[in-house]
């Protein structure tokens, strides 16, 4: 079968090399790909948010499965627009994507569904929301209503910094339209997990979890990124905590979309944090994580084809998800100066360390192919995989491979997976 991608980030690159491994695929396309895809996949330069291009492609090359990586596209509707055009395609729909696009209508959902999340209020206009800011206690937390590249989060510890971030978000409109409304929710501790999961529309089966990195420097310092770097498993993810979260989370949020007429198919991702008064919901989002993605794809033992055509065909109950017994870390090998601003075009070295290496990964996040070589074209540019037998050797194995890479200006944090001692 012809498979084709939509994306071009390091997460695009993991499902590129996962799809290539299944025996039923004998071609794949990546729209619009990047220099490590072409490894696996046919790049073509159409851009991700080109549904029409990307429709007549996929009936041009006669595609017999898209699927969609990146949040933008599918919050925009471009499932709506294949299966207009009679196309299989995997990602929710628009009016399910949703739990991702409006962290609003998320919120709202939890709360008519009993879903555990923090307390939390809703705004559409900036003067309700500085009045509302008076009366709650400190930090707390502003959301941007829309996607705004993983930025649109801030945690404020005084009323004067909420007031201004509110002006920032609803009034100066520092992530465009996503902050026409905005969601004030109170601050959680604990700590973060993230849980991907297939669905098809009835049935949910998560996959292992994984632990991101989403500040810029070492001891969560810096500012939030799109992650600096993941492990997986967690092993603050106890079955405990997955007991629960079976019976009061992953079930009842597909649930909760199917009674709300939004029926949802594809990848849910839970961002949970696991405070003091249980697990609770942080965002959903409607794709693999990126880095998640990184470290879940290597572990999983399953034909990713053979389980997406299920959630797509409505028979997900008939796979048994399987993952290897092992560990993964991924370090995410970034440009100087990332998340703010920082240059490119550098000429990347000592990518071919990893031909035929088993259990090491470079997964190419912002990457060009130029005359003089492969070199840096974004904020992440890669990001190193290594397995282990150990989460502790797995790391050990990454912070190895990071070493055969270099470039000007590489930027990574050095305690990626450092909670795992703590464990
Ligand atoms: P989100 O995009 O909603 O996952 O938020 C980005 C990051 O902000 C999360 O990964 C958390 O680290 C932090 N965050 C979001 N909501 C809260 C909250 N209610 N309490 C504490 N931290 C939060
Ligand atoms: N790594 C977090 C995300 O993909 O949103």
């Amino acid at each position: 079968m012809k498979v084709l991608i939509v994306g071009s980030g390091g997460r695009e690159h993991a499902i590129a090399w996962k799809v290539a491994q299944s025996p039923k695929v004998d071609k794949i396309y990546c729209a619009p790909g990047n220099a490590g895809i072409e490894e696996y996949a046919e790049c073509v330069a159409i851009g991700a948010m080109e549904f029409d291009k990307l429709v007549s492609f996929a009936k041009e090359k006669k595609i017999d499965l898209t699927i969609v990586g990146m949040d933008d596209p599918l919050v925009g509707g471009i499932t709506d627009s294949f299966e207009e055009a009679g196309l299989r395609v995997f990602g929710p729909r628009k009016n399910a994507a949703v739990l991702e696009g409006s962290k609003a209508f998320s919120k709202d959902l939890m709360k008519k569904y009993n879903i555990p999340t923090a307390a939390y209020e809703n705004f559409d206009s900036a003067e309700e929301a500085i009045k509302y800011l008076e009366t709650t206690d400190y930090p707390i937390v502003l959301k941007a209503d829309g996607l705004a590249l993983g930025k649109g989060v801030l945690i404020c510890s005084t009323f004067e910094e909420a007031k201004e971030g509110v002006k920032s978000i609803m009034l100066d409109k520092q992530f465009g339209n996503a902050g026409n409304r905005l969601v004030i929710e109170e601050f959680m501790t604990g700590r973060e997990v993230s849980v991907l999961s297939f669905v098809d529309g009835k049935t949910i089966k998560t996959m292992t979890s994984a632990q991101d990195h989403k500040r810029a420097k070492d001891g969560d310092k810096g500012l939030n990124t799109g992650g600096m770097g993941t492990f997986s498993p967690s092993p603050f993810y106890t079955e405990e905590v997955d007991e629960f979260c079976n019976k009061y989370i992953y079930q009842a949020t597909v649930d909760a979309m199917a009674k709300e007429g939004r029926e949802y198919k594809g990848i849910i991702f839970f961002g949970l944090m696991l405070t003091d008064k249980g697990p609770k919901v942080l965002e959903y989002n409607a794709r693999f994580g990126d880095p998640e993605a990184q470290v879940v794809l290597p572990r999983m033992k399953n034909d990713i084809i053979d389980v997406i055509e299920a959630c797509i065909d409505g028979n997900l109950n008939t796979i048994n998800l399987q993952f290897e017994d092992n560990a993964a870390v991924c370090v995410v090998l970034a440009s100087d100066g990332y998340p703010v601003s920082y240059e490119k075009g550098f000429v990347i070295n000592g990518l071919e360390n990893f031909k035929n290496k088993d259990g090491y990964y470079v997964f190419h996040a912002g990457s060009k192919r130029t005359d003089e070589g492969i070199v840096t074209n974004g904020g992440r540019v890669l990001g190193v995989t290594a397995k282990g037998s150990t989460l502790q050797e797995a790391r050990k194995n990454a912070y190895e491979a990071v070493k055969w890479i270099d470039f000007e200006n590489k930027y990574m944090r050095n305690d990626i997976g450092k909670a795992i001692d703590e464990a």
